[in-house]
């Protein structure tokens, strides 16, 4: 649907924004008024209020904590809530596209649901063991291994860097950089008790060694991760425990 310019843009608004949708096979197209840090998600939300209920999108938090929003926004995987128009679309065009390396639900919504079982697969969640302790378990916030997850644990679960991996895209079985880097913090969690079953979990041929330390997930990461270095310590990590298991046969 194309809304004329004239129409679109209202009182005290001077410009317009031309937004290119893709929703399924075909491309629609509309126009939006720019106003004063508008964000990418304020422009879906306005298409979807004022022009064409039936376009679908995810969002819930607005201010970048539940990493819902991510679309693919002239071609780079972003977070919409905290991307403003003005810095990605300098001459009032704007591309949206659903995030790469998912199921497309419908337009703009993807399927995260792989993504998130490959968390399930890299044992991306807490360990206590059979027998945890009552107390809180003490974590030494100046200890190197707290200090080496430090801004791994920052993950929202946007999946941007997800859709910016190339080799998930090569290889879908590929755990891809979320996962490993949530695997790197937990191989650090000095309260966990699976350290090993990680280890193994995310060694094989889908796993930390498929990464091809191209840095596209850095690259992109909005909250400035770097599952890259993660990867990198599960590399490191993953070759002593084979080294342990070797000595160990000997
Ligand atoms: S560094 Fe590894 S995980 Fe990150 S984008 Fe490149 S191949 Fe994917
Ligand atoms: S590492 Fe960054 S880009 Fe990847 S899911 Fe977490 S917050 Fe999003
Ligand atoms: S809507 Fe929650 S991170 Fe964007």
């Amino acid at each position: 649907m194309t809304v004329p310019v004239d129409h679109a843009v209202g009182q005290g608004v001077t410009e317009a924004l031309r937004v290119r949708v893709r929703r399924g096979d075909a491309v629609a197209e509309y126009v939006v008024p720019r106003r004063a840090n508008q964000t990418v998600l304020d422009v879906v939300t306005e298409i979807q209020r004022d022009q064409d209920p039936t376009l679908a999108y995810r969002f819930a938090c607005r201010v970048g904590m539940c990493g819902s929003c991510g679309m693919t926004v002239n071609g780079r995987p972003r977070w919409t809530c905290r991307t403003r128009v003005a810095a990605v679309a300098p001459d009032g065009m704007l591309s949206l596209e659903p995030l790469r390396n998912l199921p497309v639900v419908k337009d703009l919504a993807v399927d995260m649901e792989p993504f998130f079982e490959k968390w399930r697969r890299a044992h991306g969640y807490f360990e206590p063991g059979e027998n945890p302790p009552d107390d809180f378990a003490t974590v030494e916030p100046d200890s190197p291994a707290r200090q080496e997850v430090d801004a791994g644990i920052e993950c929202i679960n946007c999946g941007v860097c997800y859709a910016a991996c190339d080799v998930v895209t090569w290889n879908p079985d590929y755990l891809g950089p979320a996962a490993l880097n949530r695997a790197w913090t937990l191989v650090n969690d000095v309260r966990d008790q699976d350290r090993d079953g990680r280890l193994a979990a995310v060694a094989g041929d889908a796993g930390c060694h498929s990464c091809h330390s191209h840095m596209s997930c850095t690259e992109h990461c909005p909250k400035g991760l770097s599952p890259t270095f993660s990867i990198a310590g599960l590399k490191r990590e993953t070759g002593k425990a084979a080294l342990r298991r070797f000595w160990r046969r000997g």
